[in-house]
């Protein structure tokens, strides 16, 4: 056996004998020629057994070798202009390592339910595995924008005592004999951050029994959240537009192979350049009513709403200042017109919907303990939340952007389910 390598690193061992070790994607014959696609995780590469040329042995185990057994090649790597890695392997030993049988996942179409049985094997489908590669480098990117900023890192609890996004969707489990609730958003912890470390961020997963069964929510999902001590709306709506940006920039720069790989049409992610179009909801509410869109005033955009509004744009749009009526207890009404809160979100384009939400926060303690009562949450299980108002309350501004929507906007999914490793939906929780 030779050096072990990676398929990825293999331009670095023209000529030489290298060996790899993985799965077999495919396989191929041709008289005495067996044409071997083989990944390793890294990438992937055809290996050529040539029968004159190996072990019977080798041989032998190259003809019977089926789809996704696990296998260990030694060969020369040689380069081939047609493959698009640009190398193959000519094969001097063939071995396999566990004989695969009856792989689920074949060449013929199969439906969503039955890869989504099967999600465990289907990560190893080349689309499935550069929708992944894709999210590492959005959140790669997104930890990165924070961390170049001056932002520090601060973890919140997943258990929590109480609603910070409301009652209705509250996963409720057991804490030894009390209530508690898998959090929906870290936001209220990371106020605390931003009183103590300025510009705070957390990021983790974040729970909601939606019982809505579309293409946008899932109920577990990833959310990345910024707050900043004096900062207000429009910092906040600066703030997300540069980041939005950096990390469309960033898919476009480190995944083109990828992006090539699902067939996502890069032109329309090259749009998206600073600034983005920021518009008041009123100017929103317009925008469905010339569309001929049956929509009370005042009321939340739905997600048909969304996709509408979103379509007018090439880039995504923010729109700001919605009826605080509608919004959560923790944001900050306009001084000039308190019907509307100091509240944005960002709408991704081509229809794709919300993927960012944000707002100005009620740092006023009397305002913000009115709230608390007007919504029937607990005065107590808020005690520690009310401090930050009385203890050197300061304007502050933060959002929450959705990775798993921004995933799948950015590789033009039709479903948010296959941008997370393995997707909680209302009616999934397996595997
Ligand atoms: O708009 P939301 O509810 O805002 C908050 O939770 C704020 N506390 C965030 C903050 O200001 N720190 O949720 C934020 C984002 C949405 O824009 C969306 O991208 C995502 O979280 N999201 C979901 N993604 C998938 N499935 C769901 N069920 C989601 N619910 C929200
Ligand atoms: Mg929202």
């Amino acid at each position: 056996m030779s050096k072990v390598v990676k398929i990825a690193e293999i331009s670095n061992y023209a000529g030489e004998e290298v060996t790899i070790e993985g799965w077999l994607y495919n396989k191929r014959s041709s008289g005495k020629l067996r044409f071997l696609l083989v990944r390793d995780g890294s990438e992937t590469i055809q290996c050529v057994v040539f029968k004159n040329s190996v072990s019977e042995e080798s041989f032998m185990d190259a003809d019977k070798v089926t789809q996704e057994s696990s296998v260990r090649v030694t060969g020369v790597v040689a380069e081939d202009k047609r493959s698009p890695l640009g190398y193959e392997l000519q094969i001097n030993t063939f071995e396999i390592i566990q004989l695969a049988h009856d792989y689920p996942i074949t060449k013929k179409e199969h439906g969503t339910d039955f890869l989504m049985d099967h999600r465990h094997l289907w990560l190893r489908s080349s689309q499935q595995y550069a929708i992944i590669r894709i999210r590492h480098e959005i959140i790669r990117s997104a930890r990165e924008f924070f961390d170049d900023r001056g932002f520090t890192l601060v973890d919140t609890p997943i258990f929590t005592p109480n609603a910070a996004e409301g009652t209705s969707t509250l996963f409720e489990t057991d804490y030894f004999g009390e209530n508690a609730y898998l959090t929906q958003s870290g936001q209220l912890y990371a106020e605390a951050g931003a009183m103590a470390f300025g510009k705070a961020y957390c990021f983790g997963p974040t729970f909601r029994a939606e019982k809505s069964k579309t293409r946008r929510h899932l109920t577990e999902f990833w959310m990345i959240e910024p707050e900043v001590a004096f900062f207000d709306l429009n910092d906040d709506m600066i703030l997300a537009e540069e980041f939005v940006s950096h990390m469309v920039q960033s898919v476009i720069k480190n995944k083109q192979k990828e992006l090539q790989a699902i067939e996502r049409d890069t032109q329309k992610l090259e749009l998206v350049k600073l600034p983005f179009p920021k518009i008041h909801y009123n100017e929103a509410v317009d925008i469905l009513k010339k569309n001929n869109i049956d929509f009370k005033d005042g009321d939340d955009f739905g997600g048909t709403d969304e996709t509408v509004i979103s379509d007018q744009f090439e880039k995504p749009v923010i729109i700001h200042h919605y009826p605080a009526a509608i919004k959560a207890f923790y944001m900050k009404r306009d001084e000039q017109n308190p019907e509307y809160a100091l509240a944005m979100d960002m709408l991704a384009p081509e229809g794709y919907g919300e993927i960012i939400g944000g707002s100005q926060r009620e740092d006023d303690y009397d305002t913000l303990l009115g709230r608390i009562k007007e919504h029937n949450l607990s005065e107590e299980a808020f005690k520690w939340y009310l401090d930050l108002r009385k203890y050197g309350s300061v304007p502050h501004s933060g959002f929450g952007l959705g990775i798993e929507r921004t995933v799948s906007w950015i590789c033009g999914l039709k479903h948010v389910r296959e941008t997370i490793p393995f997707p909680r939906l209302m009616q999934r929780i397996y595997p």
